[in-house]
């Protein structure tokens, strides 16, 4: 298969449909490609590899489309991202190529040499280096801890195309349609895919996500290759907006309602705020069952929602385990601007509530109404309460809506 990004840069990537968890954590509904690039010139380039295992006939199809150009040689490995998905096959081009040149930077080799046992073969490129193919120049960009600390992108200065490692790459399969261009609807097939991948694989390091945007600003980029998802060759502004976008928090004027409860309770306080929230005029609301929904999908919603409500039963005096799990991955994440409702039950002690207030207190989400706590089942009065926290949120999503 000859998959042409221009007229001698080739897309080989690779669809798994097998992984049922991206990095063993996080789901793959809809599978996941992994990308890779080749450029074919007065030397010949590959820009990363692809998971071990998932592109059967990888080497092979590297060798056929050398072999059309009345090649055999590959020159350079360009090692944009060192995560196994990307890296996996670096074992194979060496053998296959034992000349080939790597390139990486500075911390690049050290991860090689851990992963693959790979001491040689480097070639070290610092910031702004500049890798001449021929009719191509490529430059190196650093763009650390997007993802790893290692990532780098690499800026073909003859065609403006970005090789932009885990950056603007997305989950979910590459369905016959490789460029964006070729998918009838872009937001209903990737967009929370993206957006999902984006907030559990990057948006701990959002801000050095902004770091690597400052960077390329003044870059002229006509197409995007990623080693996730679509090649952007149509609308690289809008992917590039999309990420701008999420590593600076910023959201929709919607409300996320994520809770854990034992005996419905506090189950029954969720939908009672829902429906409060609905009649005060928030038009996009979302309510999860903290134990049913994976902390993939709950971490989504925080980045989509920025108004953000957790509920929780008291649990050994603690959180509930589910909505522990989420509360520790946010400050983990630390995760900005939102603003933020409690709510929660007990039976014998508190714990719930409790623990939600430190919660909102370590990560410095404003509150926008006094926590609602139930001693066993809704009485009137708290589900006032309820209304009163719904209102609250209705009225800091206006404010946040007013400063868009
Ligand atoms: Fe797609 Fe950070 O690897």
């Amino acid at each position: 298969m000859k998959v042409n990004v221009s007229e001698r840069i080739y897309w080989l990537g690779v669809n798994d449909r097998r992984k049922a968890l991206f990095e063993n954590l996080w789901p793959l509904p809809a599978g996941v490609s992994y990308n890779s690039y080749l450029i074919v010139d007065e030397k010949t380039a590959l820009l990363d590899t692809v998971e071990t295992g998932a592109g059967g006939g990888y080497v092979e199809w590297i060798e056929r489309l050398l072999a059309e150009h009345g090649r055999q040689e590959l020159d350079y490995l360009v090692v944009n991202h060192m995560e196994p998905d990307h890296s996996g096959e670096i074992g194979d081009i060496v053998r296959r190529w034992p000349q080939v040149r790597i390139v990486g930077n500075s911390k690049t080799f050290k991860i090689i040499e851990g992963y693959y046992g790979l001491s040689e073969h480097g070639v070290e490129v610092g910031d702004g280096d500049l890798l001449d193919l021929g009719h191509h120049k490529l430059q190196f960009v650093m763009t650390p801890w997007v993802h790893w600390p290692e990532t780098m992108m690499t800026y073909d200065t003859t065609e403006h195309i970005l090789f932009s490692g885990d950056a603007f790459g997305t989950f979910g399969t590459l369905d016959g349609a490789v460029f964006d261009d070729e998918i009838a609807d872009f937001d209903a097939k990737y967009l929370g895919q993206m957006r999902r991948y984006y907030s559990n694989i990057v948006g701990k390091y959002s801000n050095m996500v902004q770091k690597a945007l400052d960077r390329l600003r003044d870059v002229p980029v006509r197409t995007i290759c990623p080693l996730h998802g679509p090649v952007w060759r149509s609308e690289p502004k809008r992917v590039i907006g999309l990420y701008d976008r999420w590593s600076r928090y910023e959201a929709d004027a919607g409300v996320a309602i994520i809770y854990g409860s034992m005996y419905g309770n506090t189950a029954a306080m969720a939908d009672r705020i829902a429906r409060r929230c609905a009649e005060a005029g928030i038009r996009d609301i979302t309510v999860r069952d903290a134990s049913k929904t994976h902390l993939s999908y709950l971490i989504d919603d925080v980045w989509r929602c920025r108004g953000i409500v957790l509920g929780s039963c008291a649990y050994n005096a603690g959180l509930f385990p589910a909505v522990e799990r989420l509360t520790a991955e946010l400050l983990h994440m630390g995760v900005k601007e939102k603003v933020l409702g409690l709510f929660g039950s007990y039976s014998w002690n508190g714990g719930g509530v409790k623990n939600l207030r430190v919660f909102a207190e370590q990560i410095g989400w404003p509150l926008v109404a006094e926590p609602v706590e139930l001693f066993g089942r809704p009485t009137p009065e708290k589900l006032l309460a309820c209304n009163d926290l719904a209102h609250g949120m209705a009225e800091a999503l206006a404010g946040a809506a007013k400063h868009e």
